[in-house]
């Protein structure tokens, strides 16, 4: 039987169509649709980086897909001793059929171990994207909201890897806005700004980013936060909590968007960008939105080894069995 081989590096890998379904497939398997799609595939997760959620996601949704998981932490590879990420790629696609990695660089690190083209390569976060958060972000919004499209989402916060990949994600859904509140000086990359509003001007939707709180928007869908130290990242200002602190997202934000539901990514830190009254409060859908990453993981694992219609182009090679 032959498997796709297909990668997940940047949300600008995916086409809309693959977007879309993956955020329908998303949905299909937080509703209980169940698959054994990787039975006899061995998967490879390597976390250079802390994570609970992303770790565990895609460690548990391969399991429940039928693969066999092998798990390594930031001391385990040959890495640590001058190993080159080309060649641990090598190594890995002759023996792995996915890879799930989270390392401290940037993309090309990603696509450095992809490079054989015979080993799936998702990107459980790199330093400037995060797109299988993205993927769990809309099919939340799917699952609580019943779409994407038309949504507005008011995102507050660092312009992070998490925000950056949900611009690049929503932008591409006709009828969304998002609006980006960032601190002044830690606002979206420019690049990916630009090529979030270009996905935006072709679909029909608005990004907005400004570095204030004034004049917010009124009757958004959703309030989305992350916390204000992410993961493998470092601020230059020695005073940045008091940049940072006109940003927190407190039960305010609710005067103007009585309806909105509160997204996080998690981990949080209550008290810092968001208080535990809205955390923990009938708004929040955060640890919801935790378990998605499990239902989106297992539709981008799907994703990765199995063709579907109207989708990227992918290699085929057959399964070892
Ligand atoms: N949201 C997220 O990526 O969580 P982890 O860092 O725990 O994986």
């Amino acid at each position: 039987m032959d498997h796709t081989v297909r990668s997940l590096i940047s949300v600008d890998d995916l086409t809309d169509e693959d977007l879309r379904r993956l955020v329908e497939r998303g949905a299909e398997f937080a509703s209980g649709d169940r698959s054994r799609v990787l039975d006899g595939d061995v998967v490879g997760v390597y976390f250079s980086k802390t994570s609970t959620r992303t770790r565990t996601a895609f460690s548990s949704g391969a399991l429940r897909l039928g693969a066999a998981v092998i798990a390594y932490g930031p001391a385990d590879l040959q890495l640590n001793t001058g190993e080159t990420l080309a060649d641990t790629g090598r190594v890995m696609s002759r023996m792995l059929d996915v890879l799930v990695a989270r390392t401290a660089g940037d993309p090309r690190e990603m696509r450095e171990l992809a490079a054989s083209g015979t080993m799936a390569v998702i990107n459980a976060m790199s330093v400037d994207e995060h797109p299988t958060q993205a993927l769990t972000d809309l099919t939340t919004l799917r699952t609580c909201l019943g779409r994407v499209e038309n949504v507005s989402v008011l995102y507050v916060g660092e312009g992070n890897n998490t925000a950056a990949s949900l611009a690049l994600a929503l932008s591409r859904f006709p009828g969304t806005t998002l609006h980006l509140r960032t601190p002044p000086g830690y606002g979206l990359a420019e690049d990916v700004l630009a090529r979030a509003v270009a996905h935006a001007e072709r679909s029909g939707s608005v990004v907005r980013e400004h570095h204030h709180m004034d004049d917010l928007p009124r009757d958004v869908d959703v309030v989305y936060t992350t916390r204000w130290q992410t993961t493998g990242t470092s601020k230059p200002d020695a005073d940045w909590h008091r940049i940072f602190a006109p940003f927190q997202v407190t039960s305010r934000l609710w005067d103007d968007s009585p309806k909105a539901l509160f997204f996080h990514d998690l981990p949080a830190h209550r008290g810092e960008e968001v208080t535990a009254e809205v955390l923990d409060g009938p708004a929040s859908v955060a640890f919801d939105q935790a378990e998605n990453k499990m239902h989106s993981a297992m539709a981008v694992l799907e994703w990765c080894r199995r063709d579907t219609s109207g989708s990227s182009p992918a290699r085929t090679k057959s399964a070892r069995r």
